[in-house]
């Protein structure tokens, strides 16, 4: 049974967050293959540019990579559209760049975590293309959803969903004759077909899929959609528009049903299989939008996954109170099934968090305040999400012209009303800056040579030869933190934290181990306070002055101590 615990613990808890297992406190990079570093310099990132990073990685002091989908795709969804499961795409290299960059990870301490993405293929599949051929009534076609319209021609789509892109959530087929037929479910772009988890082929394939790259190497799963691969029976209306916010409080009948919970209880088996050491267990990770953290829970009982991002986090504002909700919200949610809270503020489907929680008039201010969110992020109990070019300190691109853009959402969403993913997704892939002064800034090879996107041109400042060695920079404060969370005993792994009396607007905390405490101190207004120091400072996301065992924390920042 697991233990109870007080609300609010004053002593070490001899809690499940003190469990062992190495994801349970890992700091785990996003790598966005497209945009990382391309290595034969035709402007689209590649694994052997990520792999010649790696010990960048390993220097600025994460634990593990995350892989976004390198898989052979036509790219209709920047490779969330995956057209063979097993082939990495050409644009990425081979799998023998596969198999090669997780060994070398292997080889500096770091972890690989690949993609996987079960809700939909792409409809270049070898399964959709031949259920299209063969027609209706083929047994393929029930890999997938497809139905026929209502109306009387069947002109009409067979239910009101809609997709996550914008516009509807089916598209009508053309039988081998030419004339109109079947309509086939895609709850994002049309070129991402839904599979259909109800059919026994699809499991078996996936099975074989997590197999194939555990064998491989692989150290777990970001798993894309998790809450998405059961759909109510019947696929029932849903009686209304603007389905489309993921995050939101209704139950929608395609996502987060309770069948889901079946599927990962079969794959937590499968990753048993290859060890439960908890130093070199494989896990799996969720990207379940629920409309709570408590149901984001249940996605992490002991008998299935891992981890889930806590994308309640990563939509709360820079707001002291609000903060400390959401906290208080996730770690309460994850005590009762033994599993690490995550923290995340930026990913590749998102607005930067530096632009997000900025309010856009002042770039200074805003990367003050994404250096303060970030330490905040850092001392929270649990496993932590880096996006690439975070620890740089990187805006989002908000000016784009629409001709570069790529990301489907952009003209799906153009003139149906829709939020979608904001239809603006292209902003936070952006090549990321390395070094020179002429774009591409060694993202590839050749100064003046292409990337995939443009950068602009202040990304001279922000490359990693740049910053690296300057101690006012993003990124030593990156490595500071990072290297200060290995470090001390209070941080990382936990289940808890002990809120401090503080002024409105500053979040206070502060962490026990048996071998010493921490304290949090964050600043989320607009004001500077003075506060008692509580120890030996250990790090500030800004210059601070302590006289006299008094601290100043400016407006925007963060500071760690050691107690
Ligand atoms: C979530 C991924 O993060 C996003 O980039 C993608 O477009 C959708 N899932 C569909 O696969």
């Amino acid at each position: 049974m697991t233990p109870q615990h007080p609300a609010n613990p004053t002593a070490p808890a001899a809690d499940s967050g003190r469990r062992s297992g190495w994801w349970r406190d890992a700091v785990i990079y996003q790598v966005y293959p497209r945009s990382f570093a391309d290595a034969d310099g035709d402007g689209m990132g590649d694994l052997e540019g990520v792999r010649s990073r790696l010990p960048y990685l390993r220097d600025l002091g994460v634990d593990a990579v995350w892989l976004s989908p390198f898989y052979a795709s036509p790219q209709a969804d920047a490779g969330y559209d995956v057209s063979d499961y097993r082939v990495v795409d050409p644009m990425f290299g081979d799998l023998a760049d596969a198999e090669r960059l997780i060994g070398d990870a292997h080889g500096l301490g770091l972890r690989v975590i690949v993609d996987i993405v079960p809700n939909h293929a792409s409809d270049q599949h070898a399964w959709f293309r031949q259920a299209l051929r063969e027609g209706p009534g083929s047994p393929l076609r029930n890999r997938f959803h497809f139905r026929p319209g209502q109306g009387e021609g069947g002109e009409l789509p067979p239910n009101d969903w809609e997709s996550i892109f914008g516009g509807p959530a089916w598209t009508r087929t053309v039988n081998s004759d030419g004339t109109p037929g079947e309509w086939y479910l895609h709850l994002f772009a049309p070129e991402q077909p839904d599979l259909n988890w109800e059919n026994a082929a699809v499991a078996d394939e996936f099975r074989s899929v997590l197999r194939f790259w555990l064998d491989l190497g692989a150290d777990g799963f970001r798993i894309d959609v998790a809450h998405g691969l059961v759909k109510a029976a019947g696929l029932p209306d849903i009686g209304r528009h603007d389905q489309l916010k993921l995050l939101g409080n209704d139950v929608l009948p395609f996502f987060d049903q309770d069948g889901v919970h079946e599927i990962y209880r079969d794959w937590r088996r499968i990753l048993d299989e290859y060890g439960t050491d908890p130093d070199t267990r494989r896990i799996a990770v969720a990207e379940a939008w629920t409309p709570t953290v408590q149901r984001t829970a249940n996605y992490l009982r002991p008998d299935e996954l891992h981890q889930a991002f806590n994308f309640q986090y990563l939509g709360t504002a820079w707001d002291a109170e609000a903060l400390r909700e959401v906290v208080d919200l996730t770690l309460d949610a994850m005590r009762p099934v033994g599993a690490p809270a995550t923290w995340v503020l930026s990913n590749h489907d998102v607005v930067r968090h530096l632009t997000r929680l900025g309010d856009g008039n002042d770039a200074e201010q805003d990367l003050r305040r994404a250096r303060a969110a970030t330490l905040l992020m850092l001392a929270l109990p649990g496993s932590a999400y880096l996006y690439q070019g975070e620890e740089l300190g990187l805006p989002e691109v908000l000016d784009l012209p629409d001709a570069v853009r790529q990301d489907p959402a952009f003209t799906r969403a153009k003139g149906t009303n829709a939020e979608g993913q904001e239809g603006m997704r292209d902003g936070c892939r952006v090549p990321l800056p390395w070094s020179g002064t002429e774009a591409p800034f060694g993202f590839g090879p050749v100064p003046g040579g292409p990337s995939w996107l443009p950068q602009p041109a202040e990304w001279a400042k922000l490359g990693v030869e740049a910053q690296t060695g300057d101690r006012s920079s993003t990124l030593e404060l990156y490595r500071a933190a990072l290297k200060a969370r290995r470090e001390h005993p209070a941080l990382g792994t936990g289940d808890s934290v002990t809120w401090l009396d503080a002024p409105a607007g500053v979040l206070a905390f502060r962490r026990d181990s048996p071998d010493g405490a921490f304290a949090c101190f964050a600043n989320t207004g607009d004001q500077a306070v003075r506060l008692a120091a509580p120890g030996r400072l250990l790090l500030a996301s800004e210059p601070v002055t302590v006289v006299e065992d008094e601290l100043v924390l400016p407006a925007d920042a963060t500071v760690w101590w050691a107690v």
